[in-house]
């Protein structure tokens, strides 16, 4: 959907560029990915009347149009008359007809569509964004029959639409249908007649929905050719169940934030091409079976949900992005493979020691490590040089002890380190101020000794954040973190310091009048790696997959 590229932040885009140049290192050898056509350029040469006055008509029935989007169509001067020049028209540029209509340009208000049914060769038409709910009767057989592109999103449609929809059923050439942000609460059995399609959005709709049976309706010819299914944000209930092992063309399954629960079907990780699945933010229980051995899966996000469990043998042998957090599972790290380059563990009942990461099988692209809010113990061992493209390293919320490990100076690429809320102890090693890409380093609760160094303030020049928060840190402030140009929180307190306060460090909080910059809620700058909100959830799986298919497609 368009409002979906909108929303896209530039730190989202960056996450995605960089991993699709890693994962388009990885994957190449796998098949292209779907992605719907991108509109095309224009042909060339006169429209046909009837088209042209279709197109008029379409125009002189709109109320408004305050952007003057539908300026260049007009007729008055010769050089205008050709339709096939005019803003969202397409033609082909052998026959003239108008084979594509980008109309999504936001509130026309399109009441009367009677117009469309005279495009005759219609292949791409993108209506979304438009409040067509009123339109009906606009599907004809021959106008229906040539679309294989239809974009109907955010149009506030409910189920009343099929009755005019339902020629399509006779249109076997449709590959792409988006009917996302309405208020379907079906769809009927005829759509498993759709035989040619391959991708298929149906994200946010409103109304609830049972996933089983909106699977049975699919499955005619549909599913075997249906690559991209796209069901996020809408309601639907019951079970990932079996039915989905006949959809065997699967590369995008995206069902998160619907109600599913029960457990994950088996028949998932036997889907021979699934390459990206996404059911976070679901109720569904049980766990990551060994089954996924042999699946093709590179995109994996099962966040927050219930899950218990990562079998032993589970090793996922294509994974490159892991999310699980969120969720109960009881164990182990679990068997890592040497391409993941994202791992989100954070929030579960994880046990045991770090002791993987030393592992030959460590990927030396990981750039996103979190393994927070779990009962993990024992010490960071010293063997950090796998990590040169580490950016995020989060720890925080475990049961660790001992030294930051001298091996740190390897992690360049380090922006952000949290190891608060853990019982490590000892002096900061010197060898930290190699990391000097650091802008945030939260080290509170923790039983961290000695001064705090000087050299925080001659190296680590980009740091945003500094947090010592109750350690046992002693002596004086280093004035040399007056240079620290960029900070802007520093939290020292709880602490064993004394002496003089360096004077560039302005005082504030209480008991004193004013206020700490910490106080109100400290916006850092957008980093690499880190995003909670539900909808820039879609958009990196959206953009991992775009990205990747435009890359591949190449
Ligand atoms: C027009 O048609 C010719 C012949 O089929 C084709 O080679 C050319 O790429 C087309 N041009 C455009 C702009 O589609
Ligand atoms: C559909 O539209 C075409 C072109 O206007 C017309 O020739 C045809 O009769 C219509 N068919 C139906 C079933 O209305
Ligand atoms: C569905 O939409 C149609 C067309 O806007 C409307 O007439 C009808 O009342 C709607 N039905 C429901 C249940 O909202
Ligand atoms: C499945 O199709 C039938 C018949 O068209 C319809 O009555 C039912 O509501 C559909 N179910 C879903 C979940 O779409
Ligand atoms: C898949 O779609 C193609 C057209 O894109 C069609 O020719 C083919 O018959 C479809 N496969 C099945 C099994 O329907
Ligand atoms: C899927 O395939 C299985 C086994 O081939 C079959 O028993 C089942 O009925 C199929 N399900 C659907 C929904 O087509
Ligand atoms: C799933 O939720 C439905 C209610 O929405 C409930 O009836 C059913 O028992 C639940 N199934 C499982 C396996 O929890
Ligand atoms: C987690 O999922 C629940 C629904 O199961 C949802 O309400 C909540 O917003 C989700 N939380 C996050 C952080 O996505
Ligand atoms: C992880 O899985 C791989 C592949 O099956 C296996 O070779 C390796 O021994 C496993 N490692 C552990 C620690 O279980
Ligand atoms: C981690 O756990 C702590 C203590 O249980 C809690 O205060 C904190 O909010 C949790 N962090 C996250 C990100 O959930
Ligand atoms: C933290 O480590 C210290 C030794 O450094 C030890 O005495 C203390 O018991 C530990 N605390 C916890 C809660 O493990
Ligand atoms: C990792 O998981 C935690 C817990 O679900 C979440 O708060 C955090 O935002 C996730 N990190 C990223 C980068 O998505």
């Amino acid at each position: 959907m368009s409002t979906m590229r909108n929303n896209i932040s530039h730190r989202l885009l960056y996450v995605v560029l960089f991993i699709s140049l890693l994962l388009v290192v990885y994957f190449t050898s796998t098949t292209a990915f779907y992605l719907p056509p991108a509109p095309t350029t224009r042909g060339v040469g006169k429209c046909i009347d009837n088209e042209r006055h279709a197109l008029l008509d379409f125009k002189a029935s709109i109320d408004r149009d305050p952007e003057g989007l539908l300026s260049t169509w007009r007729t008055h001067e010769e050089a205008t008359n050709d339709c096939c020049e005019w803003f969202g028209v397409t033609c082909s540029n052998q026959t003239g007809h108008i084979t594509g209509l980008y109309l999504s340009f936001g509130n026309l208000q399109v009441e009367n569509l009677d117009w469309l049914s005279r495009m005759t060769k219609l292949e791409e038409l993108r209506m979304n964004d438009v409040f067509m709910g009123k339109a009906d009767n606009w599907v004809n057989s021959s106008s229906s029959s040539s679309i294989f592109d239809l974009d109907l999103g955010n149009n506030n449609l409910n189920s009343s639409l099929y009755n005019w929809l339902f020629p399509l059923t006779s249109n076997i050439k449709l590959e792409s249908l988006v009917l996302g942000g309405n208020k379907l609460d079906m769809i009927p059995k005829y759509f498993g007649n759709l035989c040619s399609l391959k991708h298929f959005s149906f994200s946010s709709n409103t109304m609830p929905i049972s996933f089983p049976n909106f699977l049975k309706n699919l499955s005619g010819c549909t599913l075997f050719n249906l690559t991209y299914l796209d069901l996020y944000n809408s309601q639907f209930t019951g079970s990932l169940s079996n039915d989905i092992q006949n959809f065997s063309s699967l590369n995008f399954l995206q069902l998160s934030n619907n109600r599913l629960n029960g457990t994950i079907s088996e028949k998932v990780w036997q889907l021979p091409k699934l390459q990206a699945l996404d059911v976070s933010s679901n109720s569904l229980q049980g766990g990551i079976s060994k089954n996924i051995r042999n699946s093709k899966i590179w995109f994996i996000d099962v966040s927050n949900n219930s899950l218990q469990e990562v079998d032993s043998e589970a090793y996922m042998s294509k994974v490159a992005i892991i999310d699980m957090s969120s969720n109960n599972i009881y164990g182990t790290i679990p068997n890592i493979s040497s391409t993941v380059i994202w791992l989100n563990l954070s929030k579960n009942r994880l046990y045991g020691g770090l002791s993987f990461l030393c592992g030959h099988v460590v990927n030396p692209d990981l750039y996103y490590l979190d393994l927070s809010n779990n009962s993990l113990t024992g010490k960071i061992p010293d063997c950090l040089w796998h990590f040169k493209e580490l950016q995020i390293l989060n720890l925080g919320y475990n049961k660790l002890f001992g030294k930051i490990p001298s091996s740190v100076h390897f992690l360049k690429n380090l922006q952000k380190l949290y190891l608060n809320n853990n019982n490590f102890s000892g002096q900061l090693p010197l060898s930290l101020g190699s990391c000097t890409k650091l802008i945030l380093i939260d080290l509170g609760a923790n039983g961290f000794s000695g001064s705090v160094p000087f050299w925080i303030g001659e190296k680590l020049s980009s740091l945003y954040a500094l947090s010592l928060t109750s350690n046992n840190f002693s002596r004086t402030i280093p004035s040399q973190i007056c240079q620290l140009a960029n900070l802007q929180l520093l939290d020292l307190s709880k602490n064993n310091l004394h002496g003089t306060i360096p004077p560039c460090l302005g005082l504030c909080g209480l008991p004193l009048s004013k206020y700490c910059p910490g106080d109100k809620e400290l916006q850092l700058p957008p980093i690499l790696g880190e995003n909670n909100g539900d909808d820039d959830k879609e958009n990196i799986w959206f953009y991992i997959g775009g990205a990747i298919g435009f890359a591949i497609g190449f």
